[in-house]
């Protein structure tokens, strides 16, 4: 039987977060990490997955019961698959196999990867031609159907990749740079679950609606300033916008004492700025460092107790590895 392998980038939201939840725009990287999915139709009835990297062995499911009580590590899989044949009629058995250059803990877009390869993978497999807008529609529905919020910047960079700005709901994706940029990561070791934290900006932005306001205000302008920025390579100013961007999200309550000690000490060690990177409340943090000093602020990072991760920014967007 057919047999189509596919692959997408992990992500990293350099500016933005939350803010971009209320239409202002955000700026997001992909990542050389990648996820990789390849789909095979079956002569049964099921749709069987794999992914040992999430500790899911031989998921199996009736096809024509998709989408009901998922197992949590199948979900965004089967939400995909029962999505896709929704939309286009279509029924098989499929057996799924997905595996990662990463760690699902780092908070590096692993679902919206395997969902836009899934349904990449998909596309190819029964020749259904998907523009990449209809991509991004297919797999932010199915993101939004799992987990309810979400803007789809982590969709939009697994699709397109390189280094985008991005607004709400794919309304304006815009291609701002292919470089690799100088940026360190460093991983808190503490895993957040990002819906929580929309929910509580949520509530904060309700309790103190003219505030919040402001700060989603300042931050949509800082991203602005940051994309005029990117486009000349002036990295010093785009770090110190980046340091008005943490303070701003400490000041939404979603920044934790362990990023801050990351961000100092990656400041210190010289980098031009760092922030926490997507929903906050752990996973990691980021700094933009001129090349000279990325090694001290690896070497920072992991003394204070921080993992850091080698990532290239700007890579190639979801691609077909075998047809
Ligand atoms: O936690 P992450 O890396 O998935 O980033 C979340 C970013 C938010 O703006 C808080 C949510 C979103 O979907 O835009």
């Amino acid at each position: 039987m057919k047999r189509v392998s596919v692959s997408a980038p992990g992500k990293l939201l350099l500016l933005g977060e939350h803010a971009v939840i209320y239409n202002y725009p955000c700026i997001v990287t992909a990542v050389s990490q990648r996820v990789y999915v390849s789909v095979q139709k079956t002569e049964t009835d099921f749709l069987e997955i794999s992914a040992p990297q999430i500790d899911l062995y031989d998921y199996k499911k009736k096809v024509k019961s998709l989408g009901r009580s998922t197992s949590k590590n199948a979900r965004f899989v089967e939400v995909a698959v029962k999505n896709f044949f929704q939309k286009y009629n279509l029924t098989a058995g499929l057996k799924i196999e997905t595996e990662s250059d990463f760690s699902a803990e780092f908070g590096f877009g692993s679902s919206s990867a395997v969902t836009v390869g899934t349904l990449k993978a998909l596309s190819e497999l029964f020749a259904v031609k998907l523009s990449q807008k209809q991509l991004f529609d297919l797999s932010y529905k199915t993101v939004l159907d799992v987990q309810k919020v979400g803007s789809g910047f982590d969709i939009a960079a697994a699709i397109f990749g390189g280094t985008l700005s991005f607004t709400a709901g794919g309304k304006e994706i815009e291609p701002l740079t292919d470089e690799n940029l100088p940026l360190v990561v460093g991983y808190t070791g503490i895993k957040a679950d990002t819906p929580t934290l929309v929910m509580r900006v949520a509530k904060l932005k309700r309790q103190y609606q003219k505030i919040v306001d402001h700060i989603f205000v300042q931050i949509g302008d800082l991203v602005n300033d940051a994309k005029k920025a990117l486009l000349v390579r002036n990295y010093r100013m785009v770090g110190e916008l980046m340091n008005f961007n943490q303070g701003l999200l400490d000041s939404l309550g979603v920044n934790t004492e362990n990023l801050s000690k990351l961000i100092f000490a990656a400041r210190s060690a010289g980098a031009y700025g760092a922030k926490l990177s997507g929903a906050g409340g752990g996973d990691c943090m980021i700094a933009l460092c001129p090349k000279s000093k990325v090694s001290a602020v690896h070497r920072a990072i992991r003394n204070k107790g921080g993992l850091p991760i080698d990532v290239k920014t700007s890579a190639e967007g979801v691609r077909i590895e075998v047809p």
